[in-house]
């Protein structure tokens, strides 16, 4: 049987069961060719494509198998068949068959589209989503990094075979994939279908679950299948045919997707298409409602039915948040993406709108601004205070589910039609509904959109359904016991069974059962003993009935509903002690009497009930479901909280729910005006600010409203009525709340929660036994901007809000919890009250990298606090961190600032004692960090005791910028301070205190910082110290950070450590890292990964190179060496790295996401590299599985890091392709390679800190690694790194050291370049001609032309622009000439660490060279610099040009102010005699100081030899100065570092030999 639908007018739709046959006979018969293709992927055609091949035997039959995945749809897979097709010699007559899900469906539609202008082609969908959509309309498509879709075209298919049997093998959440797809065309078309998608779940999962036989007759189930598909299919085709190129109404389609498109983005490939647009429907349905448009019954409706096919309904979903990616889920990326939507005008976003089931607002898109769709997006709620717009608010409150239940089932029994309005829509209900329909107890009919359930009751005639149908009830509690004696009333052969979730099934309905049973029913479990599920026979007898009523009211509503249908009248009779909820039992016999029936209680004093039998009757015409009543103390609590008014219907003094007794016995006593009648309420607050305090109240009749009195409570500033007041409060404005102690084990422990949440505004409470006491405080006196967490609970969401109305800012974390009762609470609350709620994203605030540069600026800024033990150098370190950060950075000891306020340390506390000093030193903490003098730019150094107050570790702890403890040797610090007795004594044994307060160090600070350079004893460092020193606070302060430029198109690499211990390594250092931008520290490979051993590793690193360190913990499985499961303490030890201010954390994917967020948070300026290792060699980079590791790992890594391995050099093309495909701007970088020998050319070929090894290494960190100067000649020769031609140009040069110095650099980095000399008398034509020279690189710049070469340029840096001469000249990439000048840096990097406090230097001479040296010396800091010439003039003009603080001088003027550093730029000859140096004055300085000497023949000059013999002056020959200045020019030109070790060897070398020394 085949069934055909209609689209564009042909009947070219086909649906059946087995079609393969009829696909054959068909297009054989109506689509002649010369030949027949079918593509498909290998999952579909491993199993369906035989079946093909033996259809199409006889014709010439085609067939090419794809991976599977939307890695398919593109534009490389499409080439590949192209290719194919033409090497088949396919022609234009060719007929494609695409057999497979929407990928293959897509590409095969577009091939055909564009091969040969056109070709026929079939879809043959194999997944429910391409049958109900994507074969359905002629789009075809594919993907390109951009986005997904974006190239294709409109194709029409000549036929679509859709052959439901391809549905048996597809896995559950495939099936689940085009459900989302068919709701959706059902929500917004066609009500019934939609009505039968929601009864029918269950049978569908069923259909695609039983195995269809050739031949055989189709079974109900599979009719249903097809029914379904058919309907839904049909939508599309007519849409398709009203609007074939989608201009309008096919818009309509689109539900759902807009925002769902943009959360696949996201998530895409880990989470469906079908997945995210079912998040979408629900999202963009709530759009609707909050807009009005749609009624909250909808939106239940679409959640519950997507549910049920189990789909997620909210970005909250486990299978969502699990996801690293899910961090990435902003509002504002979503907002972002969805900008670029085919369905917007411009900047105006447009969305399809529902308006009910079955029916969209507009007949295509509707514009909504961004603040609407930010609203539905955000996870948290913030009410903006005021006073509520709409007062005198009138509402009704949802209706009480306890309520709601009953009167359904109520109607559904009685003889007649009842209307019920204010039902609350939930899961039981919906249960409840679609088990009487299996029953064939009643009808159901929706009116007025949704607000009314029309129920056309059966009486009670119930029938048995159909063998082998379940009913299938969820986890809907109530409706699963009511429904067990309902079942015992329906007639017919055979037995009715019901069943539930897995949860479901553990809960107990034991004692209904056993009730039941003893009263002559047969009842009998299937699975479990006392739970579902049940099979229930026909019969129930009535009479006597016992029952125990101590677990579950719900036993007893269970049986009096059903009693009045038994065969006899029944007596009920609870057995075994207490009665538990007795409101509930009274609430039932309320509503049976509501509905004819007189349920009478012969004694008041036993439980038992007398039932009459012979039905319910006519019921009333309409049914009113009462509100719920704890839902009503909200709107009623704005109003007295603001002083206004509001009316409530559906509540009143008739009603049923204890709650109801909220107005009149809370209220009321607060100072509110409450009238109340059977069924409305109005309540008028007293003006803002006059609530009166409880004094003690009993809330155990209405417990769930105390939520609601605490916050009322919490800003009731008079005291209690007369009479209400407690003798033995606190406070006179003391609310105390007994008789609720059940509130801690309900969604929460409530009590716990006000009592925390309540402290956040600043509210003081106490908790009681069985309740809390409130101290209420004006309004003006709680907190604003308080964030409120809601513990998944709904009563503290909207207990909250209410005192949102007046405190301002309040945020509301978890908006969605309100679900549980009001699910569109924050729609009233602005729409029926009147108080704007605005949409918070609090993802926004801890998303990963795409934020830091905000973070940047704050932290900048902030002051250091140093902490650590006495002797552990926290006042040298902290002097250097200062000095290192710059002049407007201050150092300050805390001891010092006590003293200056208290006096004397040892004298404080000999007067006050211990505790006394404790208590001032954390005061005085607590000032430094509030105070805005000390806020910033600080380094603070704290006393070593400041850690014994937990008042002080809290203030440390939650400081926001950086701490840091100083750390050292236990045995070093008990040494020194064993002879230190400036301060008091501790009265215990230094180790003890040591002992002691190493925990609370470690734990108050950030970062640590390991002293193992400092010298205890003297203030001066060594330079490894200042090195370290300014390299750690740089970073961690975000003044410097220490990180490798990985700009575009720069290469980076790092050299992997493989040491035991990195001692070896230390001395050769420098060598080892040649060319490398960083060096990673593998700690798994460490001879111990003991936390002491690491940190000692990495501090023997830090005082060799500053070069940031890449810290790898690599594990077992990624190919590395510590254990897989050990996974805490990878993650500690990860930590540890971050401490240490390690500048790159690598980060495996397979990590514990909780551990790895705390991680990311933390890391400050370092930055995290997620990692993903597969050594298989079957990681494919254009398959599903790369692409889904980097979705993990972009989520939260500010660089990727994929390695696979290479089979043959293919691989790593594709490796390339893959990664310009997930490039862009925005995006983290990514470094891609492939191990072994096949995978050499992914190393040379990526440019994102290749990791690298080198020739002095004893071992290689892993197979095909390549050093910095292999990769370099490779990249030459692939012709991506040209050679270039370096030169000097000056005269005379024939002697200069530059052409080895830069010779021998290029060739240790592997570059192809060279130097030469280039010696002319003047700029002339062939200088002009080498500057010109497609080959140039640049050049340096000699006396005599360092002016005249200026002209030449095409810019010049601030620098030589100050100077007023070029050294240097670079060609950049554009091509363009640019000047520098690098003679002052040589001279700063000679000079080293200026001196501390104020100094002067002096320059000799006047000519160029000095103009650089006064420049160099002002960098320095030096506050005035002396300019000594032979001819005065020329030291007047160069003064008078260099601007303020430069002085022409004699010497004898030094004495005033005598230099500390001396740079010479006057050639050695010049010093040789001159009279004018040799007096004493030039070396007066009594501290001493340096002498840079810049001429460099004779190795040591006259000048030099006379400062040598000045006590405490150190001397730097010229020829330091020159190799200084070249490595900076080397670095100008080749962006890569000089290596210094090599060239300095080798220039020194070359120039002894020149000088004959
Ligand atoms: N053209 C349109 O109008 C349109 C509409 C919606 C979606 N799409 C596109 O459709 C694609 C998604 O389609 P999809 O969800 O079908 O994915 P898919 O084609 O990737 O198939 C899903 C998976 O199921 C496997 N599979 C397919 N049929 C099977 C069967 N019968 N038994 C066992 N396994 C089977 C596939 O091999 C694949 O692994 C996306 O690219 C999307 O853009 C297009
Ligand atoms: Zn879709």
């Amino acid at each position: 049987m085949v069934e055909r639908v209609s689209i564009l007018g042909k009947d070219s739709i086909h649906l059946g069961f087995r079609l393969v046959t009829h696909i054959r006979d068909t297009l054989l018969k109506t689509q002649p060719a010369s030949c027949y293709v079918l593509v498909t992927d290998t999952n579909v055609g491993a199993l369906y494509l035989d079946d093909f091949k033996r259809a199409f035997a006889g014709v010439r039959f085609l067939s090419y198998v794809l991976q599977p995945g939307e890695g398919s749809k593109s534009r490389e897979t499409k080439a590949e068949v192209e290719d194919w097709l033409l090497a088949q010699a396919c022609t234009r007559d060719t007929v494609m068959l695409a057999l497979g899900g929407g990928v293959i469906g897509d590409l095969v539609g577009f091939i055909a589209a564009t091969f040969m202008r056109g070709v026929r082609f079939v879809q043959i969908p194999t997944t429910l989503l391409a049958m109900v959509d994507s074969s359905v309309g002629g789009k075809t498509a594919i993907d390109t990094p951009h986005g997904k879709n974006l190239i294709g075209a409109f194709w029409q298919p000549e036929y679509v075979f859709i052959d439901l049997a391809f549905l048996e093998s597809l896995p559950p959440r495939e099936f689940s994939n085009g459900m989302a797809e068919v709701v959706k065309t059902a929500a917004i078309w066609d009500e019934d279908e939609f009505a039968a998608l929601e009864a029918r779940s269950a049978e569908l999962y069923a259909a695609i679950q039983s195995k269809s036989t050739p031949g055989a007759p189709i079974s109900a189930a599979q009719k249903l299948l097809l029914h379904v598909v058919k309907a839904s299919v049909g939508v599309k085709a007519h849409i398709v045919t009203v609007d074939e190129r989608e201009t309008g109404l096919r818009n309509l389609v689109n539900f759902g997707h807009s925002i769902g498109h943009a959360i696949e983005a996201v998530l895409t490939p880990a989470v469906l298409h079908g997945e995210c647009v079912s998040v979408g429907i629900i999202l963009e349905a709530e759009l609707a409602r909050q807009r009005g448009i749609l009624s909250q019954v909808a939106v239940g409706r679409l959640t519950r039915v997507l549910k049920a096919y189990g789909l997620p309904v909210s970005l909250s979903d486990p299978r969502i948040t699990a996801l690293p990616a899910s961090r990435q889920l902003t509002v504002d990326r979503l907002l972002d993406i969805m900008r670029v939507d085919k369905k917007n005008k411009g900047d105006e976003k447009r969305i399809v709108l529902l308006s009910r089931i079955g029916k969209t607002f507009e007949e295509r898109a509707t514009p909504v601004p961004d603040a609407q769709i930010r609203k539905v997006l955000s996870a948290a709620a913030k009410v903006v205070s005021g006073s509520p717009a709409k007062s005198p608010v009138r509402l009704a409150t949802p209706g009480s589910k306890s309520i709601s239940n009953r009167a359904l089932l109520l109607a559904a029994l009685s003889r007649g039609t009842c209307r019920l309005t204010n039902l609350l829509h939930s899961d039981d209900t919906q249960v409840m509904m679609g088990a009487l329909a299996d029953l064939r107890g009643a009808r159901f009919e929706w009116e007025d959109g949704g607000d009314t359930l029309v129920v056309h009751g059966g009486g009670g005639a119930l029938a048995v359904p159909p063998a082998g149908k379940e009913i299938y009830l969820g986890n809907a509690g109530t409706a699963a016991r009511f429904l067990t004696t309902v079942c015992t009333l329906a007639r017919g052969a055979g037995e009715t069974r019901i069943t539930g979730n897995a949860r479901m099934k553990q809960r107990p309905v034991g004692p209904l059962v056993d009730a039941l049973r003893a009263a002559g029913s047969s009842l009998e479990y299937l699975e479990g003993a006392g739970c579902l599920p049940l099979r229930i026979a026909p019969g129930f007898a009535g009479g006597h009935i016992k029952l125990a009523a101590s677990v579950s009211s719900q036993y007893v509503s269970s049986v009096l509903l059903s009693a009045p249908c038994a065969a006899q009248p029944v007596t009920l009779e609870l057995v075994g002690g207490q009665v538990i909820s007795q409101p509930y039992i009274d609430m039932t016999i309320a509503m049976m009497r509501s509905f004819g029936v007189t349920v009478t209680r012969p004694d008041p004093a036993r439980h038992v009930y007398e039932i009459p039998n012979g039905g319910y009757g006519v019921p009333p015409e309409k049914y009113e479901i009462e509100s719920d009543a704890s839902s009503a103390t909200y709107p009623l609590a704005i109003a007295a909280i603001t002083g206004t008014t509001c009316t409530l219907s559906g509540i009143g003094s008739a009603s049923l729910q204890g709650d109801a007794g909220f107005a009149k016995g809370v209220l009321e006593p607060m100072g509110c005006s409450v009238k109340q009648g059977a069924s409305e309420t109005t309540v008028t607050g007293p003006p803002k600010g006059e609530l009166r305090a409880l004094g003690l109240v009993d809330m155990e009749p209405m417990t769930d409203a105390f939520l609601t009195a605490c916050v009322l409570a919490a800003v009731a500033t008079r005291p209690p009525l007369p009479g209400r007041e407690l003798s033995d409060a606190p406070n006179p404005l003391t609310t105390r709340i007994i008789g609720i102690a059940n509130q801690r084990v309900k969604e929460c422990n409530r009590i716990r929660a006000m009592i925390d949440e309540l402290a956040k505004f600043g509210v003081e409470t106490k908790e009681l036994d069985d309740g809390l006491e409130i101290y209420g405080k004006p309004i003006h006196e709680l907190k604003p901007g308080v964030s409120v967490r809601c513990y998944d609970d709904h009563r503290v969401a909207m207990a909250f809000s209410v005192l949102g109305a007046v405190v301002e800012d309040a945020v509301l974390e978890e908006k969605r919890c309100v679900e549980k009762t009001w699910p569109n609470w924050w729609d009233d609350l602005e729409n029926k009250i009147g108080l704007k709620v605005e949409g918070v994203d609090l993802q926004a605030t801890h998303a990963g990298p795409s934020n830091s540069t905000s973070e940047t600026a704050e932290v900048k800024e902030k002051s250091v606090f140093v902490i650590g033990m006495r002797g552990a150098g926290k006042t040298h370190v902290g002097k250097l961190a200062a000095h290192a950060l710059g002049k407007d950075w201050t150092f300050a000891d805390a001891d010092v600032l006590f003293e200056q306020k208290h006096g004397s340390l040892p004298a404080f506390v000999a007067a006050h004692g211990w505790p006394a000093f404790r208590d001032a030193e954390t005061a005085l903490l607590k000032d430094l960090i509030t105070s805005p003098r000390y806020a910033t730019k600080h380094v603070l150094s704290l006393g070593g005791g400041i850690v014994e107050t937990p008042a002080a570790r809290e203030l440390l702890k939650k400081y926001d910028g950086p701490v840091v403890a100083v750390t050292r040797a236990a045995d070093a610090i008990v040494e020194f301070l064993e002879r230190d007795k400036t301060r008091p004594a501790y009265g215990e044994s230094i180790r003890g205190v040591f002992e002691r307060r190493q925990p609370w160090f470690a734990e108050c600070a950030k970062y640590e910082f390991v002293n193992d350079f400092v010298p205890q004893d003297e203030g001066r460092a060594t330079g490894a110290a200042t090195t370290e020193v300014a390299r750690f606070f740089g970073h961690v302060t975000g003044v410097a950070p220490n990180l490798v430029d990985l700009q575009d198109g720069r290469r980076s690499y790092f050299l992997s450590l493989t040491y035991p211990d990195v001692r070896p390594a230390l001395p050769i250092i420098d060598g080892l890292t040649t060319g490398a931008d960083a060096v990673e520290l593998r700690v798994d490979l460490l001879a111990s990964t003991d936390h002491a051993y690491v940190r000692e590793q990495v501090a023997l690193l830090r005082g060799a190179t500053s070069l940031p360190i890449v810290y790898t913990v690599r594990t077992k499985a990624q190919g590395g060496a510590f254990p897989d499961e050990k996974t805490k303490e990878a993650l500690d030890l990860i930590e540890l790295g971050r401490r240490l201010a390690c500048e790159y954390l690598d980060v495996e994917l397979s990590l514990p996401v909780a551990g790895v967020d705390t991680l990311v948070k933390n890391k400050g300026k370092s930055k995290v590299i997620a990692s993903w290792h597969d050594w298989s060699g079957k990681m494919r980079w254009d398959g599903p599985d790369v692409k889904a590791k980097y979705a993990l790992a972009a989520a939260f890594g500010d660089i990727v890091k994929i390695v696979g391995a290479a089979n043959s050099i293919q691989d790593n093309f594709a490796l390339r392709r893959f990664v310009d495909s997930v490039s862009g701007p925005g995006r983290p970088p990514v470094l891609a390679i492939n191990m072994g020998a096949a995978g050499q050319m992914s190393r040379i070929l990526n440019p994102v800190l290749s990791p690298v090894t080198h020739p002095l290494l004893p071992t290689r960190a892993a197979p095909g690694q390549l050093s910095v100067a292999q990769i370099q000649q490779a990249l030459h020769l692939l012709g991506l790194l040209p050679a270039r031609q370096f030169f000097l140009f000056g005269t005379p040069i024939s002697k200069s050291m530059s052409p080895t110095l830069h010779n021998t650099g290029f060739k240790e980095l592997g570059l192809p370049h060279t130097y030469g000399l280039l010696e002319t008398a003047e700029v002339d034509e062939t200088i002009r001609a080498a500057l010109k020279d497609n080959a140039f690189g640049g050049a340096s710049v000699t006396i005599p032309h360092k002016l005249a070469i200026i002209p030449l340029l095409d810019a010049v840096s601030p620098h030589a622009q100050a100077i007023g001469a070029v050294n240097t000249v670079i060609r950049q990439a554009d091509g363009s000439l640019y000047g520098d000048n690098t003679d002052w840096r040589g001279i700063v990097a000679c000079v080293g660490t200026p001196p501390q406090g104020e100094w002067t230097g002096c320059v000799l001479g006047a000519g160029g060279t000095a103009r650089a040296a006064v420049y160099a010396l002002k960098a320095l800091g030096a506050s005035r610099v002396w300019v000594v010439n032979r001819t005065r003039a020329n030291a007047d003009s160069l003064a008078a040009a260099l601007g303020p603080g430069v002085h022409a001088a004699n010497v004898a003027d030094l004495a005033s102010a005598p230099p500390a550093v001396i740079v010479s730029t006057v050639p050695a000859a010049g010093t040789e005699s001159a009279a004018w140096l040799k007096a004493r004055e030039l070396f007066a300085r009594a501290e001493g100081g340096v002498v840079v000497d810049m001429a460099y023949a004779p190795l040591e000059t006259p000048l030099l030899k006379l400062a040598k013999a000045q006590a405490g002056w150190r001397v730097v020959p010229g020829i330091e100065v020159l190799l200084e200045q070249g490595y900076c020019q080397f670095e100008l030109w080749t962006g890569r570092r000089a290596p210094k070790g090599v060239v300095r060897e080798t220039v020194l070398n070359a120039y002894k030999k020149q000088q004959g020394i």
